[in-house]
């Protein structure tokens, strides 16, 4: 497990297994008589950042909330690093390297910038590398840094979003998990959150699991990718393989070509779809 942001080389007797980092096996979670998620099974391999894809109601932030141990799922098993995590209390899954940015961000309003990200501290480790972590998170984040001493609150949704991340990143995470970053975001800000998203991956080789209705940025910015339609797994496959299906296409990219979403050109059109 890595104790900072510094780039997390595998270790040689790792790069020979082809274990996934993070293994989920039939997982049913429910609220009451409701079943939100429907035998859900996903892979995570080491320095992929794979992404799960879904309308509204999906079963999206069910399943992050079960991954991250916000919810105790009902059936099925969570594997990180073989040991298995479901019925783990929170604080223990983010302890072990499995650290969540919820939907709607949830920063601390009347805390400063510098002080929601000291906040994210608290599951760390070791407090060795802390300072170099909070370094390169404004690396990551200039604007964060320009607004240390602000009140959270004051921030725009796009600054609350950055500073979301920068303090689950501060817990030194092996995965991170985030609930749909682009919510309620501008084209614009959705598109530097995600290429900072993929800097992070790409300059660190950290796991990211991201959960999107924004199917042409994610598509673009993940290698895997799963599709949820009401608490099932509708499909699952590389991004680039995912970008050619019809079914995807015409319901998540609405028609239009991908690079036009993704550079902002076109709006996609939608439409409903249930997956048979
Ligand atoms: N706290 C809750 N109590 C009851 N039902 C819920 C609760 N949270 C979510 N649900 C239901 O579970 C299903 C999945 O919701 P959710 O995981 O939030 O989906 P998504 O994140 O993909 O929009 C929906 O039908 C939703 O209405
Ligand atoms: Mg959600």
């Amino acid at each position: 497990m890595s104790t900072s942001l510094v780039p997390q080389s595998p270790n040689p007797s790792e790069v020979q297994t082809t274990e996934p980092l993070l293994s989920v096996r039939n997982l049913e979670t429910w609220y009451g008589p409701i079943a939100a998620i429907k035998g859900v099974s996903l892979d995570l391999y080491r320095g992929d950042i794979v992404t799960v894809l879904g309308a509204n109601g999906a079963g999206k932030t069910t399943l992050l909330n079960t991954l991250a141990g916000v919810i105790d799922p009902f059936k099925g098993s969570v594997h990180f690093l073989g040991q298995p995590l479901h019925g783990l209390d929170p604080d223990e899954v983010a302890r072990r390297g499995l650290v969540l940015v919820p939907e709607g961000r949830q920063v601390f309003p009347f805390l400063t910038v510098a002080e929601n990200l000291r906040m994210g501290a608290f599951a760390r480790q070791q407090a060795q590398g802390m300072e170099s972590d909070l370094e390169r998170v404004y690396a990551w984040f200039p604007r964060l840094l320009e607004r240390q001493r602000q009140a959270a609150g004051l921030l725009s949704g796009g600054e609350q979003q950055m500073l979301a991340i920068g303090r689950a990143l501060m817990a030194s995470p092996t995965v991170l998990l985030l609930d749909e970053p682009s919510l309620g975001l501008s084209p614009l800000l959705t598109r530097e959150i995600f290429r900072i998203i993929e800097r992070i991956n790409s300059e660190t080789g950290m796991s990211i699991l991201v959960v999107e209705q924004n199917a042409a940025i994610a598509l673009a910015t993940a290698h895997h990718g799963y599709i949820m339609e009401l608490g099932r797994v509708a499909a699952a496959g590389p991004c680039a393989e995912l970008r050619e299906k019809d079914d995807v296409k015409e319901f998540y990219l609405g028609g239009v070509s991908h690079r036009e979403l993704v550079d902002g050109s076109k709006q996609r059109w939608k439409r409903r779809k249930t997956w048979r």
